[in-house]
């Protein structure tokens, strides 16, 4: 994948579930680069989601990149749904899965790209036998569950260690950030070392989401 410029992906987490349709629309004309899709299940974190159909649902209505976030328990169950309802990127859990390597193989198998997602109190160097097989890493910045939470402090010295350890062993792979992105904390989040930032409340709760997009990318 390519690092030429910082990617940024509006998570519809914080959009309105009754019209998800046409925040999907809204995120493609704007000039989004992907869709951050969040699906919880009341069991790995404390929030409930949805599935495989609203996925598909929304697939049709946009050519944006789908960046499917899972976060649920034994994710290898269902990688393979989530890649034929328009994943086009399925990450999972480290804490949420035991068989990591089989549920990267299950993801690249049919044709998918994988990331593997940390929460802020997994040590970071636990992705390193992975790396080479994996085309993103998620650090996450806030505990999963919810939009809306505060960046906590410390998750700029993990992601420059993420950084760190995908330039030497998987120079290919992106690194993304999510949690409490916002218009005061994006460069420094770019300085550390991320190439795409999920952004759910600075991007849906602006008055001007075209112009949050740009500010958060830098331009
Ligand atoms: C949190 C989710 C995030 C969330 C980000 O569990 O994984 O993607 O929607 O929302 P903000 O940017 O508002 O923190
Ligand atoms: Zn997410």
């Amino acid at each position: 994948m390519s690092k030429s410029k910082v990617l940024i992906a509006p998570s519809i987490l914080s959009g309105n579930f009754a019209d998800m349709g046409s925040d999907v629309k809204n995120m493609t004309e704007i000039g989004a680069d992907w869709i951050h899709v969040d699906v919880m299940d009341g069991v790995f974190v404390p929030n409930l989601t949805f599935g495989f159909k609203m996925i598909s649902d929304l697939r049709p209505l946009s050519q944006i990149f789908f960046d499917v976030h899972l976060m649920i328990t034994q994710p290898i169950r269902y990688v393979e749904r989530f890649v034929k309802s328009g994943a086009q990127l399925v990450s999972f859990h480290y804490e949420a899965e035991q068989d990591i390597k089989g549920t990267i193989e299950k993801i690249k198998a049919v044709g998918c790209k994988c990331g593997l997602a940390i929460n802020p109190d997994t040590p970071v160097d636990v992705i390193t036998p992975y790396l080479a097989n994996l085309d993103l890493i998620l650090i996450m910045s806030v505990f999963p569950g919810f939009g809306g939470q505060k960046f906590i402090d410390g998750s700029l010295e993990r992601i420059a260690r993420a950084k760190s350890l995908r330039d030497k062993y998987a120079p290919h792979a992106l690194i993304e950030v999510d949690g409490g992105v916002n218009k005061e904390n994006a460069a420094s989040i770019i300085g550390a070392g991320a190439d795409v930032l999920v952004a759910g409340n600075a991007v849906f709760g602006a008055t001007d989401r075209a112009a949050a997009v740009k500010f958060l990318r830098g331009e």
